[in-house]
């Protein structure tokens, strides 16, 4: 009987190393070791075996079962560690793999320029100001003197929220938690993202850019005003650009300009970008309203200060000669990988 015993494991290491999965081996050990495995038969002969041959038997057919446990634990460790490999190696992914057209990530064009008019401004000493897209009626409406039902309303419709909220129409919100929070004379700049129900068209998105300037201080003036502008735009397209100064209103300023440029596009001539006109409405800008001033905490008697918004995208636009401002949120890799 011992051989019998010998044998059978034998047979069942000769087994074990054919299994190549782990149904197999399940399978293997359920013949070997389950209740109607040939050990059983083999231990049932151990009744007319002498007390001596029991003993004897039994140690070995318990060190065979062991033997046989172990081995097929050995080999179920393998198997899944092989099985694991084996779909590391057929699903191996390359993540850093860059299929996009072009070889690197890079900058969209608008916070390129975002970042080079940011530093424009930190060379004349403004601090950059953030602000959130989602403002209260305060402080994109009520603060900048548009009371509610003033018609100004009207050109900067927005998206509301059930509470109130909108979203920003303008970065000129920004101006406000500016002056809450500085005391002047200061210099701020506050680029972003800003909101309006538009009919989206070639110069018109319903999500654009913005950057607004404010600076306040003692006898601050419009010629102040003009050169600040003038000095910003000769860095932007590093030549002279022309400009032409028309009023404008709005009621955060008085006096308000629009401050355009010479269409770059068509130089003057005539496209659709400038509507034909050959100027590109680019800065509207004016002397900060005193209501404004006050509703900032800002004493109106000794300081006065000006603001400007300036159209970022339009002046990617010009910069990069752009026909289309829809391009600029199309998520398109062939117009944003041009500018890497
Ligand atoms: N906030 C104005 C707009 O979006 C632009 C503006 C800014 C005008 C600052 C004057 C001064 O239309």
């Amino acid at each position: 009987m011992i051989e019998d015993l010998n044998k059978l494991f034998e047979d069942f290491k000769n087994q074990l190393s054919q299994v190549i999965d782990l149904q197999q081996l399940d399978n293997l050990k359920t013949d070997f070791l389950g209740k109607k495995s040939p050990m059983g038969n083999i231990l049932r002969g151990l009744k007319d075996a002498t007390p001596e041959e029991r003993k004897e038997l039994g140690m070995k057919s318990n060190e065979i079962k062991e033997a046989m446990t172990s081995e097929i634990e050995n080999k179920r460790i393998a198997l899944t560690k092989a099985a694991i490999d084996g779909k590391i190696g057929s699903e191996w992914l390359d993540v850093t793999l860059n299929l996009s057209p072009s070889k690197n990530g890079g900058l969209h064009p608008v916070s390129i320029v975002q970042y080079e008019i940011e530093d424009i401004f930190a060379s004349m000493g403004f601090t950059v100001l953030d602000g959130p897209h989602i403002e209260t009626d305060y402080y994109n409406f009520e603060a900048l003197n548009i009371p509610a039902d003033h018609p100004a309303r009207d050109m900067q419709d927005t998206f509301y929220f059930e509470n109130g909220a909108i979203l920003r129409t303008h970065t000129s919100a920004i101006q406000v938690r500016g002056m809450e929070k500085t005391k002047p004379p200061f210099k701020v700049i506050g680029p972003g993202k800003v909101f309006r129900v538009e009919r989206p068209d070639a110069t018109h998105e319903a999500a654009f850019h913005q950057l607004e300037g404010m600076v306040v201080g003692e006898n601050i003036n419009v010629a102040q005003l003009i050169s600040t502008m003038k000095t910003l735009l000769s860095e932007i397209f590093k030549r002279d650009v022309e400009v032409r100064l028309r009023p404008g209103f709005f009621p955060f300023v008085e006096p308000g300009f629009e401050l355009d440029i010479a269409c770059q596009l068509c130089g003057g001539k005539g496209c659709s970008v400038c509507k034909h006109v050959g100027w590109i409405e680019l800065m509207p800008c004016g002397m900060v309203h005193p209501n404004v001033l006050k509703a900032g905490g800002i004493d109106t008697e000794k300081y006065s200060g000006f603001a400007f918004g300036l159209g970022l995208d339009r002046l990617v636009m010009m910069r990069y000669k752009i026909e289309d401002i829809r391009n600029l949120h199309s998520g398109d890799l062939r117009f944003s990988g041009q500018f890497i």
